[in-house]
C-alpha cells in the first residue's frame, strides 16, 4: 500500500508557484492579491480560511481576510463582493461556504466576477467545464486529478467510481475523470447496493461527508482510495475521513491519509487558480 502523501505533493506545487511569483513584480509591477471573505464563525470555515491565508503566505501571494458578522444581509454581502469586483487591485474572490441560512448561496456565487472566480463556481466557469471552453477548474477536483497524476495513475480505460454528487466535489470530479477517459460511475445516498458498485472501483474518490462509511468490504484489492472527507469520529471525536482508512488501507494499492490527503491539495490549486486570473488580467 502506497500513502499518497498530498501535503508533499502540494508543498512541491507551492515552491513552484512561489518561484513564479517571485518574478511577478518585475513583470508587473505587483503580485496577485486573493482575498477571502468569511460570514459567520463556522468552526470549520475558520481553520480553513485561515490555511488559504497561510498558503498565500508561503506563495507570496498578497491576501485579505474580511470577516463580516453572522447576522449579515445578503444584499451586504452581494455589495461587498460588487465593490471587491470592481476593485483593479483585487484578482481573485473567494466567499467560503457555507454561507449563514439567510443567503442564498447561488446569488453570492453569481455575483462574484467570473474572471475573479477562483473557486470555479461561476456558472461561466461550471459550464466551460462541461462544455470544455476555457475556465477555472473547481480547486478540490482539480487537486484529486493532480495527486493521480503524481502517484502515476493515469485514470484511462480504468473503472472510476465517485461517491457523493455535489457541485463542488462529486460532479465535477466524475466530469474530470470522464474528460481523462476513465469509466464513471457516480453514486449517491439513492444508490441501491452501493458495496457492489464501489467493488467495481479501480479508483475511489469518497466525497460523501460520512464518517467512515467506506469499509473494507467495499473494495477490491489494489483500489486507488481518494479521500475528500473531513468528519470527526463518532467515537474518539477526532479529525477522520469517509474511508474507515485501518480496514480499507491494507487492501488499497494506494490510498490518501485524512488529514494530509487532498485537503492540501485543494488549497494548492487555489493559490494556481490565483495565479491564473492574475496572469489573464494582466
Ligand atoms: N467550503 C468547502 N470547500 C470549499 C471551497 O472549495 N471553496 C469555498 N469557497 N468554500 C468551501
Amino acid at each position: 500500500m502506497k500513502l499518497i502523501d498530498g501535503k508533499a505533493i502540494s508543498a512541491a506545487l507551492k515552491e513552484a508557484l512561489a518561484a513564479q511569483v517571485a518574478t511577478f513584480p518585475d513583470k508587473y509591477g505587483r503580485v496577485p492579491h486573493l482575498v477571502v471573505v468569511r460570514v459567520g464563525e463556522d468552526p470549520a470555515s475558520v481553520v480553513y480560511v485561515r490555511n488559504k491565508a497561510k498558503a498565500c503566505e508561503a506563495c507570496g501571494i498578497r491576501n485579505t481576510t474580511i470577516v463580516l458578522p453572522e447576522d449579515t444581509s445578503e444584499e451586504a454581502l452581494l455589495e461587498q463582493v460588487r465593490s471587491l469586483n470592481a476593485d483593479d487591485s483585487v484578482d481573485g474572490i473567494l466567499v467560503q461556504l457555507p454561507v449563514p441560512k439567510h443567503i442564498s448561496e447561488a446569488r453570492v456565487i453569481d455575483t462574484i466576477a467570473k474572471e475573479k472566480d477562483v473557486d470555479g463556481f461561476h456558472p461561466y466557469n461550471v459550464a466551460g467545464l462541461w462544455q470544455k471552453t476555457p475556465h477555472m477548474s473547481p480547486c478540490t477536483p482539480a487537486g484529486i486529478m493532480k495527486l493521480l497524476e503524481a502517484i502515476g495513475v493515469d485514470p484511462k480505460s480504468k473503472r472510476a467510481v465517485v461517491i457523493g454528487r455535489s457541485n463542488i466535489v462529486g460532479l465535477p470530479v466524475a466530469k474530470m475523470l470522464l474528460d481523462a477517459n476513465a469509466t464513471v460511475t457516480l453514486c449517491h445516498t439513492r444508490t441501491v447496493d452501493l458495496p457492489s458498485v464501489t467493488r467495481q472501483a479501480e479508483i475511489l474518490v469518497v466525497a460523501a461527508g460520512r464518517a467512515k462509511m467506506v469499509t473494507a468490504d467495499m473494495v477490491s484489492p489494489g483500489v486507488v482510495v481518494i479521500d475528500v472527507g473531513m468528519d470527526r469520529d463518532p467515537d474518539t471525536g477526532k479529525l477522520c475521513g469517509d474511508v474507515d482508512f485501518d480496514s480499507v488501507a491494507p487492501k488499497a494499492s494506494a490510498i490518501t491519509p485524512v488529514p494530509g490527503g487532498v485537503g492540501p491539495m485543494t488549497i494548492a490549486c487555489l493559490m494556481e487558480n490565483t495565479v491564473q486570473c492574475f496572469l489573464a488580467r494582466h
